[in-house]
């Protein structure tokens, strides 16, 4: 193959209860990247187009293109690639839109090896476009954008990702309120030390959740859906979001809060009609703050970043 395009999903990071571990990938949402290989060792963005025009074309300053030139020097490759990418996720949005323009770009490049990498080794990559664009590399965008589903990233060094069954009939909710947020913001307002107590509940919460996924046990999963630790930190950055989250439980939602480090929105909802209802409530509920906003009802993706 010479060339291909890849559809990279957006993802929605620590869903509530596991900050910086948690994460699950998008369908209705997502960038598509078109990659060529090229005779020179280099990499050449062409052009980018969608919610997101003005990011740098300059491969060494540009998430997708700093990822690619380090695979092409670990690698000592003999070519390159050209690149013409397509935002659909907005930045600073809490989408995932760094870790989609890391892990597009190297499942594309990827597909033009000679000798194609595990997503594991490409994983190690992804990272490095996280600590280009937030000065963190924290795994619970790039795990579920590359892996698919709801990951669990129980460790990055040694890389171990677990897919966490989602219940069938789960669909979700996404807001983006047309404010930005920058993610090296919103980490600051978190503080390094937490009372014991809160990382008890926390906890108790993470367990509840995951058996819950695993049993299909949609009642043990509302109970569990409760942020202690970051959302109360980070509500008072988001205009709009106690109300918003008001509409979600109200109508149904099983659970809802930030989507990564906001300000996007996130519920969890049993059903397609049902989260279309919530969505509209939600969305209601946040224009009546005076804000406006772009919403999704989502299945979720189960396959990570593919080749279209
Ligand atoms: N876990 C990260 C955070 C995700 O909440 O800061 C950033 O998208």
């Amino acid at each position: 193959m010479e060339k291909v395009t890849v559809f990279a999903p957006a993802t929605c990071a620590n869903v509530a209860v596991g900050f910086d571990i948690l994460g699950f990938a998008l369908n209705a949402i997502g960038d598509s990247i078109s990659i060529e290989r090229i005779d020179e060792p280099k990499v050449v963005i062409t052009e980018i187009t969608g919610t997101n025009e003005n990011l740098p074309l300059d491969p060494v300053l540009n998430v997708s293109g700093a990822v690619l030139l380090k695979l092409i020097a670990d690698h000592q490759l003999n070519f390159g690639f050209e690149l013409s990418i397509h935002k659909g996720i907005p930045l600073g949005s809490g989408m995932g839109g760094s870790a989609a323009s890391s892990v597009g770009a190297l499942v594309g490049a990827n597909a033009l090896l000679d000798s194609p990498l595990s997503k594991n080794e490409l994983l190690s990559y992804a990272l490095l476009g996280e600590k280009v664009a937030s000065g963190s590399a924290h795994g619970d965008n790039v795990t579920p954008c590359l892996f698919g589903g709801l990951t669990l990233t129980r460790s990055l060094d040694p890389v171990d990702v677990i897919n966490i069954p989602v219940p069938e009939g789960v669909f979700a909710v996404i807001l983006h309120p047309h404010y930005r947020l920058d993610t090296r913001l919103s980490r600051s307002v978190l503080k390094k030390d937490l009372p014991l107590a809160d990382f008890v509940a926390q906890s108790a919460n993470l367990a509840g959740f995951m058996a819950g996924c695993y049993s299909q046990d949609i009642s043990l999963i509302k109970r569990s859906l409760k942020d202690v630790l970051i959302e109360p930190r980070r509500a008072s950055l988001l205009p709009g979001f106690f109300p918003v989250k008001r509409a979600a439980l109200d109508n149904g939602a099983i659970g809802c809060s930030i989507s990564g480090s906001g300000p996007s929105i996130f519920a969890w909802v049993e059903g397609q009609e049902h989260a279309d209802k919530v969505r509209r409530e939600m969305v209601t509920a946040l224009e009546s703050e005076g804000l406006q906003c772009d919403s999704w009802v989502s299945e979720i993706n189960r396959q990570g970043a593919f080749i279209l």
